[in-house]
């Protein structure tokens, strides 16, 4: 595809330019192929920001990082997610963690840290999983939730659904855990968005968390990684991880020649072994 005929010309070397910074800023690789996502999602800065072409995009990029980054990096980032995502992870969580933690972690901080947790509905679904199978009111719960993008993160505090998307949860599920606030939006319950603390964190930056995590999720955003980035980040999640936590990946992510610091549970589930 020509791309320098379009509505927002965008030469070779513009696609290579934003490239590279999506690269050094988040980790994320866009190759040739994603040229015409790239078109589209920065068509709408350049529209925004009343530019003429990427060109002088790029530059006004280059030259108000501080304003426009937050802009591109959510322009860029990818946030498809979904509630009980990967169903056999809260299956996993429900019946092989949630009963020991019952047994030993009273009095304890039990830390779950969603990763990259997009809207939101990954963290909700860990939540939900928790106060479905343990008193939560009883242990010292938190659930930490990142992601480099601010919008997500907005709409994953506000916790509003259209009613399409969390219409395949099991009925009990939505009348305990959501509540409809209009015919078409659903909205998660205080009582499970309280137990959620969203922040945003660039998983290629440094991460300022003190303690370490008894469970992490880390889905579905090392694809956008390339292989380097990813042997980085795992090692990484494994120092942040207790002795004997767990951490979640995609369904097309694999630690398979990446790391050693894990023994396999099962489908993408991975627990830390001492070094
Ligand atoms: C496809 S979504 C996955 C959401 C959720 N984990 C799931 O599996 O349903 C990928 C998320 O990774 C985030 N992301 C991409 N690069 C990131 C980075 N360097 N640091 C933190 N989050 C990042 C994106 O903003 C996006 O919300």
């Amino acid at each position: 595809m020509d791309f320098t005929a379009k509505e927002f010309p965008m030469a070779d070397e513009d696609f290579n330019c934003l490239a590279a910074m999506a690269y050094d800023i988040s980790g994320i690789v866009l190759g040739e192929h994603k040229k015409e996502l790239v078109y589209s999602r920065i068509s709408r800065r350049v529209r925004k920001l009343n530019l003429q072409n990427f060109s002088q995009y790029c530059q006004y990029l280059a030259n108000n990082q501080d304003a426009e980054t937050t802009g591109f990096l959510n322009a860029i980032t990818t946030n498809l997610t979904s509630f009980f995502r990967e169903s056999h992870h809260f299956e996993f969580l429900a019946k092989e963690i949630i009963p020991g933690w019952k047994k030993e972690k009273k009095g304890k901080p039990i830390r779950i840290w969603s990763s990259a947790c997009s809207t939101g509905p990954e963290p909700y679904s860990i939540a939900i999983t928790l106060d479905k199978n343990m008193p939560v009111k009883d242990y010292n719960l938190k659930i930490l939730a990142t992601d480099l993008d601010s919008d997500v993160l907005a709409k994953a505090r506000l916790g509003e659904y259209p009613i399409a998307d969390i219409e395949q949860l099991p009925r009990n599920y939505l009348s305990s855990f959501l509540r409809k606030n209009s015919s078409d939006v659903g909205q998660v319950k205080d009582s499970i968005r309280s137990m959620v603390q969203f922040n945003r964190l660039n998983l290629l930056g440094p991460w300022p968390m003190k303690n370490k995590f008894d469970v992490i999720f880390c889905r579905n955003v090392v694809i956008y990684f390339n292989k380097e980035t990813q042997i980085e980040l795992f090692d990484r999640l494994a120092d942040s991880l207790v002795e004997g936590g767990y951490l979640f990946i995609g369904h097309s992510e694999t630690l398979h020649g990446m790391t050693e610091k894990f023994i396999s549970k099962g489908r993408t589930i991975y627990q830390k072994v001492g070094s």
